[in-house]
């Protein structure tokens, strides 16, 4: 099913995710591979947001496994080869705890006659060269092979233009 844009829940997700991890005691670690994406973050927080930052490449954590509530991965597949997707989701699933979730938020095919679907088109073609694998198949295809979920739940947002996917393993 298709739900209402909410532009400022997809722009403040770290943020919203932030406060609820604190407002029950956790807290929120973000990885990025690039220093000055980290460095701008780390403007944006206050200073005593419970917050770690970490220099890291998603396909390889290197954090232990099964350590994590909930792990979110926020608009970073779309940038990613088929094969970096696959290890990033492998990593992903590996760092969260059993009974934990995976959220994974990115683009999705517009409907039909969706006015961004021709627009958003050649801009993702010409700037991101793996996005649109987003648009034409499923993110559970790159999941790894054998695993075992037990429950995957997608919503797709602003007439298709985005997905959420909720993983529980
Ligand atoms: C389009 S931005 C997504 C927005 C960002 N996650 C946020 O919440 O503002 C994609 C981010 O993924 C990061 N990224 C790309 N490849 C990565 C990788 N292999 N490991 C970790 N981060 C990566 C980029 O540096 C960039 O900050």
């Amino acid at each position: 099913m298709d739900a209402p844009c909410k532009w400022r829940a997809f722009t403040a997700t770290s943020r919203r995710g932030l406060q609820n991890a604190s407002s029950r005691g956790g807290r929120l670690d973000v990885v990025d591979v690039l220093a000055i994406q980290l460095q701008n973050l780390r403007h944006k927080l206050a200073v005593s947001a419970r917050v770690s930052l970490y220099l890291r490449d998603s396909t390889r954590l290197g954090f232990g496994d099964g350590g994590y509530d909930q792990v979110v991965i926020f608009f970073l597949l779309h940038e990613q080869p088929e094969v970096a997707r696959r290890q990033t989701l492998a990593e992903a699933l590996r760092v969260v705890r059993p009974g934990g979730k995976l959220v994974i938020v990115d683009y999705h095919l517009p409907r039909r006659l969706h006015p961004l679907r021709y627009l958003v088109y050649p801009v993702l073609r010409a700037l991101e060269p793996f996005a649109l694998d987003l648009w034409y198949r499923e993110i559970s295809e790159w999941l790894p092979k054998g695993i075992r979920v037990s429950e995957i739940r997608k919503q797709t947002f602003c007439g298709g233009l985005y997905q959420k996917l909720v993983i529980t393993p």
